[in-house]
């Protein structure tokens, strides 16, 4: 099966980009859209900053969130996950005797965002155990304590490409009275996307990584019962009770941060609509068809699949060659000229691999080339 249009990325034709996850490759329709409203701002900028800004993006977040099935007043865009979590981070009240509970599979940022945190106001972070193909809900529900006051879980998980159920842990934390914060980086545009139906507290992702969105381009939604828990950490005019606002406080202060481009977040819709033109279902299949492909070509070799569901166009693999992740990284990229990530996840090696429709196959035989040689150097050892 061959990539299909390749011609919408200036994706470098020499590398191969395996790792759409980390980074999008952003379509040339939505930068266009992008580069428009760049020129917009920087042609009139008093006009755009003062009088047209704040109306181009709750239009654009109106477009985004029916997307997403989001309420507009519970939506609001941040330039990151990361920036989103911080927000979130920070304005939950928690001190000593509290415990935030994540897991091992979730985001390294994220455990630093809460350790950080945790080490200033005296709470606990506490790491579940989710063992692969386990029941992740009753893995939390296993590690939770009385003092438990704040659940963090992943949607789709970076190191693993694991879909969480995040719907079930967010009614069984709501039942508990504890926050649920859903970390949904990958989400956005890579799976079907209900944001006011999950029931949970708190939901960030992004739109620049699977709804091909320009980098800098997320939203961060919050439940109604908890807005107000939303502090302002960046003060800006969109707390000035004397330039009042149509936006919600809690959007005003999060979104309206002085001077800055917000041509990413103006562009969010260009993403939607790419996806709605281009990728959904035909491609979409396409690419989960090639990724099963891929993932037994690498079982054959050795490789073990990790516990995988469509449409995640995501996959991870245990490569059981004894390598240095950073060794064969580079390997792959000098020798094979391909941007796959490798790591090392509880102590397995892991290859991660990102299947989007410009990847064409000649990079896919590069990657079992790739591998395979380095089989036969480990077997040399
Ligand atoms: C699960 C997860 N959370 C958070 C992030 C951070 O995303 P960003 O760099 O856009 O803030 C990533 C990035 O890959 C991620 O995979």
């Amino acid at each position: 099966m061959k990539a299909r249009h390749r011609q919408h990325f200036l994706l470098d034709r020499s590398l191969g980009h395996l790792n759409h996850g980390s980074y999008g490759a952003t379509p040339l329709p939505v930068l266009r859209q992008q580069w428009q409203w760049q020129r917009q701002m920087e042609t009139r900028p008093v006009e755009f900053h003062v009088r047209r800004q704040e109306e181009h993006l709750r239009q654009a977040r109106q477009q985004v969130c029916h997307y997403l099935g989001a309420e507009v007043d519970n939506t609001a865009f941040v330039v990151n996950t990361t920036t989103a979590m911080n927000w979130v981070a920070h304005s939950l009240v928690l001190g000593p005797g509290d415990e935030v509970l994540l897991n091992d599979h979730e985001y390294g940022a994220v455990f630093r965002c809460w350790n950080v945190l945790a080490k200033e106001r005296g709470f606990r972070v506490v790491s579940a155990t989710i063992p692969l193909g386990a029941d992740a809900l009753a893995c939390l529900q296993a590690a939770a304590t009385a003092n438990t006051r704040v659940v963090v879980m992943s949607h789709i998980t970076s190191a693993t490409a694991q879909l969480f159920p995040v719907q079930q842990v967010g009614a069984w934390a709501r039942s508990r009275g504890i926050w649920s914060v859903i970390d949904g980086a990958h989400a956005p545009g890579h799976i079907p996307l209900h944001l006011e139906s999950l029931g949970v507290d708190f939901y960030m992702g992004n739109l620049h990584k699977w709804l091909w969105a320009p980098k800098g381009s997320a939203v961060l939604w919050v439940s109604p019962r908890c807005q107000s828990l939303i502090r302002p950490l960046v003060v800006s005019w969109g707390v000035d009770p004397v330039h009042p606002i149509a936006e919600p406080a809690w959007v005003a202060w999060v979104q309206l941060q002085a001077t800055r481009d917000p041509s990413a977040f103006l562009a969010g819709p260009a993403g939607v609509d790419y996806q709605r033109r281009y990728h959904e279902k035909l491609i979409e299949s396409h690419c989960c068809r090639r990724l099963e492909q891929i993932s037994e070509s690498l079982a054959q070799m050795g490789a073990v699949p990790l516990p995988w569901s469509r449409p995640l166009k995501m996959r991870a693999f245990h490569w059981p060659f004894p390598q240095d992740p950073g060794q064969l990284h580079r390997r792959l990229f000098e020798k094979h000229r391909l941007e796959v990530p490798v790591y090392s996840w509880n102590d397995q090696l892991i290859v991660r691999i990102c299947l989007q429709h410009y990847v064409c196959d000649s990079e896919l035989e590069r990657l079992l080339e790739g591998l395979s040689e380095s089989r036969v150097l480990t077997s040399a050892l």
